[in-house]
């Protein structure tokens, strides 16, 4: 696997894949790499001739007070897996290449980015957007795979392309979960071993709400209310937002249809986690 940090090295190596007519598959990442992005770089492979993935903590997505400083980084351990999942290139810029002096462009989307994740992290999607674009300029996928855990991110992202014309095809892929179905995130990394254990509650309480749904339940009021007091049970646990909304345009929703996002996120300690299922 090489290795790029600079950004018209990774260019000059998109151009020559391009050139031979070779199909970039991409997956960005924030490295910390788990069996989640591992799956997400075995899909990249299915679809693409060369996989390039990049490892970049980007700081414009973390608001002040997030935990920009304290997300959890291994530079060795990442290089290792991505290697052996047989990743092509890893492209990992420094935060100055990426935002030199006098860098003052943004890309907002924006009826999507409001409610869920973007009402408590404002800011937050535009930073996405804005790396996600760069990084798409830069690698010139023709694939570009991202997790279901990230739901909204995932639909940002994918109104993005659309309106931007950026001709790469998003892929999304299935949430990787623990044995106890906690959803795999480099930020678990950050729970005590109390808090890991607690951490199931998300998924439980998601998957209470599921199997009503699948009763017959279409009450979205008595579907989140089964969930929230299942978490609620939870010390320690502080409930951020747990929402069902509609998959295409974020709508919530009051009566439940098939297809439905339930989506939560949540504190335990400082760590906060999100999760969430298709009805
Ligand atoms: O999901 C992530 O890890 C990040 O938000 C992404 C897409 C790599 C952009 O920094």
């Amino acid at each position: 696997m090489r290795i790029i940090d600079s950004v018209s090295e990774m260019q000059q190596q998109s151009d020559a894949w391009r050139r031979d007519g070779k199909r970039i598959a991409f997956v960005p990442t924030m490295g910390y790499l788990h069996a989640g992005h591992l799956a997400l770089m075995q899909s990249a492979r299915k679809h693409g001739d060369a996989v390039v993935i990049s490892i970049f903590v980007n700081p414009t997505q973390f608001g002040p007070g997030e935990d920009f400083e304290r997300y959890p980084r291994s530079f060795e351990k990442d290089i290792q897996l991505a290697t052996e999942v047989g990743v092509d290139v890893a492209f990992v810029p420094q935060v100055r290449e990426m935002y030199p002096e006098g860098f003052q462009s943004y890309v907002e989307v924006t009826k999507v980015t409001l409610p869920l994740c973007g009402r408590s992290r404002p800011g937050h999607f535009r930073g996405v957007c804005t790396v996600v674009l760069k990084l798409f300029n830069l690698v010139q996928p023709d694939i570009a795979v991202f997790g279901q855990k990230d739901a909204q991110q995932s639909l940002v992202v994918r109104r993005m392309a659309r309106d931007l014309n950026i001709p790469a095809r998003i892929v999304v892929a299935p949430t990787i979960r623990e044995p106890d179905g906690l959803a795999m995130s480099s930020r678990n990394e950050c729970l005590s071993p109390l808090e890991r254990y607690r951490a199931a509650a998300l998924c439980q309480a998601l998957e209470l709400a599921r199997k009503a749904f699948r009763k017959g339940e279409r009450n979205a009021a008595a579907l989140k209310k089964l969930a929230r007091r299942h978490l609620l049970k939870i010390p320690g646990l502080r409930l951020e937002y747990l929402e069902l909304r509609n998959i295409s345009h974020l709508r919530s929703v009051s009566q439940a249809s098939h297809g439905d996002l339930l989506a939560v996120a949540a504190f335990l300690g400082k760590t906060r986690l999100i999760d969430n299922v298709r009805l």
